[in-house]
């Protein structure tokens, strides 16, 4: 049977080439997605990648949203947390809303839909959970104590859950993406942006479908022997 594969904030930016890569490589791809119908419903056409809208910060939601593409497509057996979002400032300005959020979107996101699928995984003695981080969570960012914490306890939830996955055939990495040419790094102010660029020695953001060849490659097979790794995408800007 084909494999089932989720991904979260699938329909836009680095999961949007994700969701494709994905599909290309035979899987049966579920795309959830959060907030924007009209991107969604246009991804879902344009592709024929079936779409579903859930919060992924929202415990519940994870769950049913997860039995509800095992009702439709089949048991899921790969995860992609890659939905994300950020709210940048200075801490003095940071509320705690914003700090709260970040956490709850990028970081329990992650929770969660570890808690809707790793059990199943366990059982079937095969799974692929790949979590999305961020050069900012391993090297920190001005005006990013939000996401640089939640990045950074991905990669921690990446290791301690990989040691639990390990001997039932469930592989759980991390990729680390540099600056990607996304909405989300369009939103940087281009002052900012630049002196980013100019530190990155390849010269360039990197492209969505660069992270998502590197995600294929760890939900397939070949990668069964890779396990609690982080893989470092950001065009030599952190060699970690
Ligand atoms: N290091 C040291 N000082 C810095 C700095 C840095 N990196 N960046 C800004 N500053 C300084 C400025 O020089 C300025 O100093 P003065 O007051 O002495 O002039 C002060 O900090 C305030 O800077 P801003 O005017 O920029 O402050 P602001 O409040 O208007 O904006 C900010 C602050 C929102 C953090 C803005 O600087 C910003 O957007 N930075 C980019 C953050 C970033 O890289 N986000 C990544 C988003 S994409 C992503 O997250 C994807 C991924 O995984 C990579």
């Amino acid at each position: 049977m084909t494999k089932v594969a989720v991904v979260t904030g699938g329909t836009r930016g680095i999961g949007e080439a994700i969701s494709l890569a994905l599909q290309e490589k035979g899987y049966t791809v579920a795309a959830n997605y959060g907030g924007n119908e009209e991107r969604a419903h246009a991804f879902s056409r344009r592709t024929g990648i079936a779409i579903f809208k859930w919060d992924v910060g929202d415990h519940q939601a994870c769950l049913d949203g997860c039995a509800t593409v095992s009702e439709t497509l089949g048991p899921v057996d790969i995860v992609v947390n890659n939905a994300g979002i950020t709210r940048d400032s200075v801490l003095f300005k940071m509320s705690f809303d914003d700090w709260n959020e970040v956490l709850r979107i990028n970081l329990g996101g992650c929770f969660n839909m570890a808690k809707a699928v790793f059990g199943g995984m366990r059982e079937r003695g095969w799974g692929r959970i790949v979590n999305i981080g961020s050069v900012n969570g391993q090297a920190g960012q001005y005006g990013q104590a939000n996401y640089a914490a939640a990045k950074s306890g991905i990669h921690g939830f990446t290791k301690a859950l990989a040691q639990e996955g390990a001997k039932h055939g469930v592989t759980v990495n991390a990729i680390a993406p540099g600056y990607i040419d996304t909405d989300m790094v369009a939103a940087v102010p281009p002052p900012v942006l630049d002196k980013i660029v100019a530190s990155i020695p390849v010269g360039r953001l990197g492209q969505p479908q660069e992270i998502a060849r590197g995600v294929a490659f760890l939900c397939s097979d070949d990668a069964a022997f890779i396990t609690g790794s982080t893989l470092s995408m950001n065009g030599g800007q952190h060699m970690y």
